[in-house]
């Protein structure tokens, strides 16, 4: 057993309580509000939301994950199991099957869990008139029971076909479940913005954005000092500082370490720079294979930009200490190694300094 969670959704004692945020999220959902939810990647936006709307009483979750939805015949199947979790009863479920009789949904008993569950064939959920009819069977229920619905990795709705068509289609049936929060979540590093920020597009303005940053730092550290404490460590505050620093905050990249520094400790050992760097060697180890290619498929120009901006995460590329520092003379080369760095998403930039997609990555360098 790991006192570390990290790549999955956490809750109980794997979740760092958010409160200030959890009350001004709970306030626009509660209010009936769709909200945007963004941030960047790993920092716990999918766990808060489960959390948040799971504290909010006579509220139930639909929770419909579009990760790599490639058909509309799928996108219906997602939404038809998300509502077949708000009861297992099987008169629920044939309620549920009656609003969507034209997708010839089938009731069948899930083999290990014995459960029942609820599919569509999949030659009769495969046009936008489907969506249509999933939509309206959520407004049928949400018409009985106070609901919201969360789309996770809502942008990757843009990978289908119909995508333009299905948009406008589910604006139109969304507007008018005013009575129903609509929560839609991306990362900040993908398409959610043409979704939700193009004029062109038909969500244009159509929800209030909300964002998920970095956890409180000293709730973060008042929250791990447990869980090492539960792991029978002893860990500093200079040494939780050492932690977060290195792994820029992103609440998944902090607890990965944390496992790792667990897994290169033993019971009663105290948590100092040299446990961390253990930690951080398992971490290397793990990542190796991608950091070695990642560093060799660039020019030499590239390079040598990425590990000034690995050096010092506070400069300004453009300024004349960090040109240079790396050697280079010309403003139009750093703006050229900086452009094809962000477009291999290794770093990206954040009010005029660059930061690293993987801290792992950038320390990895600095090591080197
Ligand atoms: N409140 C929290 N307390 C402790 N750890 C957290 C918390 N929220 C997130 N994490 C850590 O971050 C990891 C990722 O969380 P989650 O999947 O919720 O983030 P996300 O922003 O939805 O990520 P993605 O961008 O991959 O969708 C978790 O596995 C956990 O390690
Ligand atoms: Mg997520």
């Amino acid at each position: 057993m790991s006192f570390f969670k990290y790549g999955m959704v956490v809750d109980g004692e794997n979740y760092c309580p958010r409160p200030e945020l959890a009350r001004q999220f709970s306030q626009l959902v509660e209010s009936g509000l769709n909200v945007v939810v963004q941030g960047e990647r790993r920092m716990g936006k999918t766990s808060f939301v489960h959390e948040t709307i799971s504290t909010i009483r006579g509220m139930a979750l639909v929770y419909v994950d579009l990760y790599c939805v490639k058909t509309i015949e799928e996108f219906c199947r997602r939404v038809v199991s998300a509502v077949s979790t708000l009861d297992r009863r099987t008169s629920f479920l044939r309620r549920t099957a009656q609003l969507i009789a034209n997708l010839r949904p089938v009731l069948t008993i899930d083999r290990d869990t014995g459960a029942p569950q609820l599919t569509v064939d999949a030659k009769s959920a495969n046009t936008v008139a489907s969506v249509e009819e999933v939509m309206d069977m959520l407004s049928a229920h949400a018409g009985k029971r106070r609901l919201c619905v969360v789309f996770d990795e809502f942008q990757d709705i843009l990978e289908l076909d119909e995508a333009d068509i299905l948009l406008a289609r589910l604006r139109a049936k969304i507007q008018f479940q005013n009575m129903t929060p609509h929560v839609f979540l991306g990362s900040v590093r993908n398409r959610m913005h043409e979704i939700f920020d193009s004029p062109k597009s038909p969500f244009y303005k159509s929800a209030t954005s909300f964002s998920v940053g970095a956890i409180n730092p000293d709730d973060f550290k008042k929250f791990l000092s447990a869980r090492f404490k539960a792991a029978r460590r002893n860990v500093s505050d200079a040494a939780l500082d050492r932690i977060l620093e290195i792994a820029g905050g992103i609440s998944g990249d902090v607890q990965e370490l944390c496992e790792t520094i667990w897994l290169a400790t033993r019971n009663g050992d105290t948590i100092g720079n040299a446990e961390i760097n253990a930690g951080l060697r398992l971490v290397f180890a793990r990542e190796e294979k991608a950091f070695g290619p990642m560093l060799a498929h660039l020019t030499p120009i590239q390079a040598a930009v990425l590990k000034g901006i690995a050096r010092t995460p506070s400069i300004r590329p453009f300024s004349g200490d960090f040109m240079s520092d790396c050697g280079i003379r010309n403003v139009g080369t750093v703006t050229r190694a900086l452009t094809r760095l962000s477009a291999d998403e290794i770093i990206y930039e954040h009010s005029g300094t660059w930061r690293f997609t993987n801290p792992f990555f950038r320390e990895w360098l600095n090591k080197r």
